[in-house]
């Protein structure tokens, strides 16, 4: 039997759209979705936090605590991008700490941690700091497309995960690239070089191969598959969890999840879809099997051409594909995600622009210093005085980025106790993290982008809004005019 984790609350939404679902449009379908019996779900974590304060007006902490007591009987779980925890830069051990204890506390039962370098340091203080409150560690590793991320690389640092404590593993292909094949051949070496712990695989549908490299990896004994219920599947998004359950009846991997209550999920969501229609992106929802071709994510291709267009240099695309698997290789090969995926993509399009290296960005040099952690391979010492300069022995750091850093802890309770503001542990690590949005939070300036009440932004002709009582609480449905062709 293969289990499923359910994005729809949290990768789900993020990756079709932008993040933007509101507390009360989940909540509904908690309890139903509660009852499938899913591995897990995931509720938290990744851009939500962030999207909650900058864009909603919502406490995040308190939407952890809602899903909780409307979910008592699924694990909850998370996505902790290690250093980064729910932002975008490093933050020093207590902070990190801090945090991951609260997420425990507020209702967070399943930890998925993982750094975009796949430096296992970076990794080490969120997996021990979880495993302090005894919640379930899942390690996650981020799949890329190079020489060296090799089978025997996943394998020996799934090993090294194993090792540091981790209750479960996870593939994380961001991109949507893992191709049916290479998915079977990690599983199945990890399995055969006696990896205990089970085994997660988490795809896009972007590439249109993730449903084929779901099943390979089940033939492989993967353990868990990650899924979002159909409304908010496809495109950048996941493969269907009804499709999914549906197709593997009558096979040794059957869930056994009733489909007749994934039906009343799809019911309830396929009415949240209609009504955030204002975000729908057609592009988004699109197959794009262009990464079969060159072997890189759709998402940095369209950031070409928009790069180039400032240039004035569209003309030079194809140079730029090229250069980007060339400055991938003078990184050290890593993967192609945030932020390194940004931090390439731009270099290579300064280099075909100005010449390489002629023009090197903040971040380029931050990253060729090792304030992001260690690539994957060696950069060339070239490389290095090519970006630095000729003192850049002076300059690059061999120890943990976070080494680096201060705790922040004491001084940021300080800060705003001066301020007058709150000063909640909660509050304390969410303005560590993102002082100007906590900050108007915490003083009711933050203004909503649209509440529950006002979507869809704006009805069409013959499209209407009424009330309807679902799960017991009533709710503003919408009904659109079915798109024509
Ligand atoms: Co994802």
């Amino acid at each position: 039997m293969v289990q499923i984790t359910e994005l729809v609350f949290r990768d789900g939404h993020q990756s079709v759209l932008a993040t933007r679902l509101r507390t009360e449009d989940m909540l509904p379908i908690a309890k139903t979705v509660d009852e499938v019996g899913f591995f897990s779900v995931e509720v938290w974590g990744g851009a939500t936090f962030d999207v909650c304060l900058r864009y909603l007006a919502e406490d995040p902490w308190e939407r952890l605590r809602l899903f909780k007591q409307n979910m008592p009987n699924t694990p909850l779980q998370m996505l902790e991008r290690a250093m980064n925890i729910v932002a975008y830069r490093n933050f020093p051990d207590d902070i990190v700490i801090k945090f991951i204890e609260l997420a425990h506390k507020n209702g967070v039962d399943y930890f998925r941690i993982f750094d975009a370098l796949n430096d296992l340091r970076n990794l080490k203080v969120p997996i021990e700091a979880a495993k302090k409150v005894g919640a379930h560690v899942q390690g996650a590793l981020c799949y890329a497309i190079s020489p060296v991320h090799t089978v025997e690389y996943y394998v020996e640092q799934f090993k090294e995960l194993v090792k540091m404590g981790c209750d479960s593993l996870c593939i994380k292909d961001m991109a949507g690239i893992i191709s049916p094949q290479r998915a079977y051949d990690i599983i199945k070496a990890c399995k055969e070089e006696g990896i205990k712990v089970p085994i997660d695989l988490h795809s896009h549908a972007t590439s249109g191969m993730a449903d084929l490299a779901y099943i390979k990896a089940c033939e492989a004994g993967v353990d868990i598959i990650d899924c979002c219920i159909s409304p908010l599947a496809g495109g950048t998004g996941h493969p269907p969890t009804e499709s999914i359950v549906a197709g593997l009846m009558d096979t040794p991997y059957d869930p056994g999840y009733d489909l007749q209550l994934l039906a009343k999920c799809r019911d309830y969501l396929q009415k949240v879809w209609e009504k955030y229609k204002h975000l729908h992106r057609e592009q988004a929802m699109k197959v794009d099997p262009s990464v079969t071709v060159h072997q890189i994510p759709g998402g940095m291709l369209s950031n070409f051409v928009i790069q180039l267009e400032q240039f004035g240099a569209v003309d030079k695309y194809h140079e730029v594909l090229l250069e980007t698997a060339r400055v991938q290789k003078d990184f050290g090969w890593p993967p192609l995600v945030t932020p390194t995926s940004q931090i390439i993509g731009v270099q290579a399009t300064l280099n075909v622009v100005f010449g390489r290296y002629k023009r090197v960005t903040k971040e380029t040099k931050d990253y060729v210093k090792g304030m992001y952690g260690n690539p994957p391979a060696e950069i060339s010492d070239e490389v290095k005085e090519m970006v630095l300069g000729p003192n850049w022995r002076d300059e690059v750091i061999t120890c943990r980025p976070a080494d680096l850093l201060e705790p922040m802890y004491k001084k940021t309770r300080e800060e705003m106790a001066s301020k007058g503001l709150p000063t909640t542990p909660e509050w304390i690590v969410s303005y560590a993290l993102f002082p100007a949005q906590t900050e108007d939070f915490l003083r009711g300036r933050s203004k909503p982008e649209f509440t529950s009440q006002q979507l869809p932004l704006e009805l069409g002709p013959g499209e209407r809004r009424f009330k309807a009582r679902l799960n017991g609480s009533e709710y503003d449905v919408v009904i659109l005019k079915s798109k024509g062709g």
